[in-house]
């Protein structure tokens, strides 16, 4: 069990890559968050990490004004500032870490560093039902696809990743060889609604394989192919080769997670991350969940993308544990979750 400190008013901050976010959780309530997202990023198909920093420095001020102020928080009221500080953009996560060093020194109060794909773990204790310890972590993003057995806050236990693309990255690529934008995910979620997911067999890389690891590659590959001998397939049935990609990749996801909960005789299951936010994800874990008596968790879909509300529970949960921050902490572009050292 793990318990939610209500002692504490943390400002979070979160600018490891294109969203600007702040957030405020006082005596254990989320108090506030705002996010705002870099939109123009669109047009170059993927971030440009230069203009990404160059934008959280423009709002970085204003959306931690906006933050305080929705939830009617005086600088004099924050007991810590919690901040990603890894992994991410290197240029971005400097203006937020930057902002909390000189926030926290100003205060005099604690600086509490966050991972973030850490923080995605704990989205879940900011909805009202929260798993027991230890469970089963789907982290399913941008940037990662991991599966998690969650010891305790800091023990955790990779127990298969991807070997080749993320699963949010495979959406976005195949997203761009439609015509869809960055990001494509959400595009994809919704066009596959309309759509007949066996119109095409894409394959399912590794769902049969032992390992819990996972390979997005072949089945972007396949997709590619698949639109090189159907050139008229990407107007005409797009949302069937949406709907078919799609469960393809859920099919691989789900499949392999519950098998890692069955494996290791763990009941509890999460799906975290901006994927998580999809909804046959959701539907299929919830479904299945229910009929192998599992019991599954997912944060509303406004926590699965990146966000400072994760970024303030995590922060409270490390600070009532002791677990603070010197104003040396330094941004880091990669630390593998693996390295979290407890
Ligand atoms: N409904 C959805 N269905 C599928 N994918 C989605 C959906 N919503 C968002 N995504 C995908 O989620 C990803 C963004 O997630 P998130 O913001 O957590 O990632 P990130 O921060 O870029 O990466 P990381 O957390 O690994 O550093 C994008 O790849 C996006 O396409
Ligand atoms: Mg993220």
């Amino acid at each position: 069990m793990i318990a939610i400190p209500t002692d504490q008013t943390i400002l979070s901050i979160e600018t490891s890559c294109d969203e600007t976010s702040a957030a405020v959780l006082s005596g254990g309530e989320l108090r506030s968050v705002v996010i705002s997202s870099q939109h123009f990023h669109d047009e170059f198909g993927g971030i440009v990490p230069e203009l990404a920093s160059r934008a959280h420095m423009r709002s970085i001020l204003p959306i931690v004004e906006e933050a305080m102020t929705k939830a009617a928080c005086k600088p004099t009221d924050i007991s810590a500032v919690a901040v990603t500080h890894a992994p991410g953009l290197m240029g971005s996560l400097l203006v937020g870490l930057n902002f909390a060093k000189g926030f926290a020194l100003s205060l005099n109060v604690p600086l509490v560093g966050v991972h973030h794909i850490e923080a995605h773990i704990f989205s879940v204790m900011l909805e009202q039902e929260h798993p027991k310890l230890p469970f089963i972590a789907l982290i399913v993003s941008g940037g990662h696809t991991l599966v998690v057995q969650v010891n305790d806050i800091g023990k955790y236990e990779v127990l298969g990743n991807t070997l080749d693309d993320a699963a949010g990255e495979a959406f976005d690529k195949v997203g761009k060889m439609l015509g869809l934008g960055y990001p494509a995910g959400p595009v994809i979620d919704k066009l596959a609604k309309n759509g007949n997911p066996d119109f095409v067999q894409f394959p399912r890389p590794m769902l049969h394989d032992p390992s819990y690891d996972f390979s997005f590659s072949g089945i972007k590959t396949s997709v590619l192919y698949y639109l090189r001998d159907h050139p008229d397939a990407a107007s005409d049935n797009l949302t069937d080769i949406a709907a078919s990609f799609q469960r393809a990749v859920v099919d691989v996801l789900v499949g392999k997670t519950l098998r890692a909960a069955s494996d290791m005789e763990i009941s509890d299951i999460i799906a975290v991350g901006g994927v998580s936010a999809n909804s046959e994800l959701r539907s299929r874990f919830a479904e299945l969940s229910t009929q192998k008596h599992f019991r599954f968790f997912s944060p509303r879909p406004l926590f699965s993308t990146d966000n400072a509300a994760m970024i303030a529970m995590l922060g409270a949960l490390k600070l009532a544990r002791g677990s603070f921050s010197p104003l040396t902490l330094r941004a880091e572009a990669r630390v593998p979750l693996a390295d979290i050292l407890s």
